[in-house]
């Protein structure tokens, strides 16, 4: 399905590290000589970030219907994978996306109780087929992940945003649905334990992906 490039998305509960290892492994394959594509979801698109911004901070956004908000991060995604992952992909492009489909499920589905399978079926159509080669999903405890956000959103000085605010039992819905989302594609998903020093899950992720990928 996906031509000739490769495509990486990581995953994780909050706190999880993956920003930073999104970045860690584009840099990693830029110096293996690959054109990288770095993303993020929601966003990666003048549209998507204004879905983004709507979904995460702006005040319309308060409250939504779960199926609202299901759809907006659906929206988001279809532009981005035909604007941006599918072009990426057919002209040999690795592309490295900070969350994908499985974030959908975890936190629409498993955490806000949106009809999982829907939700699954709800994503194809947005995606048209297109799935990541490899998902890294750095799995972390809800209350470590949580201490690691307030260091990082207290230098940034920036407040929670929407789904930070939720309360511990959604994030634990999330950390659970991901975890059985691994059990159920465990050719795709790749499960790592994310409270590990950053420098540490950077070497085991190039050795994964070098070797899956042979680089
Ligand atoms: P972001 O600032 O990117 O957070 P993180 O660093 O944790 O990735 O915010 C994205 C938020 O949106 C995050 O709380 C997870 C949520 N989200 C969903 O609920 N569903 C989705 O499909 C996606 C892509 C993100």
């Amino acid at each position: 399905m996906n031509a000739r490039g490769r495509f990486i998305s990581m995953e994780g509960p909050e706190g999880s590290g993956k920003t930073t290892q999104c970045a860690r492994l584009a840099r990693r394959l830029l110096a293996a000589g690959r054109e990288v594509v770095a993303l993020r979801e929601p966003g990666g698109t003048p549209l998507g970030e204004a879905i983004r911004s709507l979904l995460q901070h702006d005040a319309a956004g308060e409250r939504m219907a779960p199926e609202a908000e299901t759809l907006l991060f659906l929206a988001s995604r279809a532009h981005l994978s035909g604007q941006v992952v599918r072009p990426a992909l057919e002209r040999g492009a690795w592309v490295v996306c900070d969350r994908f489909f499985d974030s959908t499920i975890a936190y629409q589905g498993f955490g806000r109780g949106c009809d999982v399978e829907e939700v699954i079926r709800v994503n194809e159509f947005a995606v048209g087929g297109l799935r990541p080669d490899l998902t890294v999903l750095l799995d972390i405890d809800v209350a470590a992940g949580f201490d690691r956000l307030a260091g990082r959103n207290a230098s940034a000085g920036t407040g929670n945003d929407r789904f930070e605010r939720e309360d511990r039992g959604f994030h634990e819905r999330v950390r659970a649905g991901y975890l059985e989302l691994a059990r159920r594609w465990p050719e795709r998903i790749w499960t790592i334990d994310g409270s590990r020093n950053a420098d540490a899950l950077e070497r085991d992720i190039w050795s994964r992906v070098a070797h899956e990928f042979g680089i």
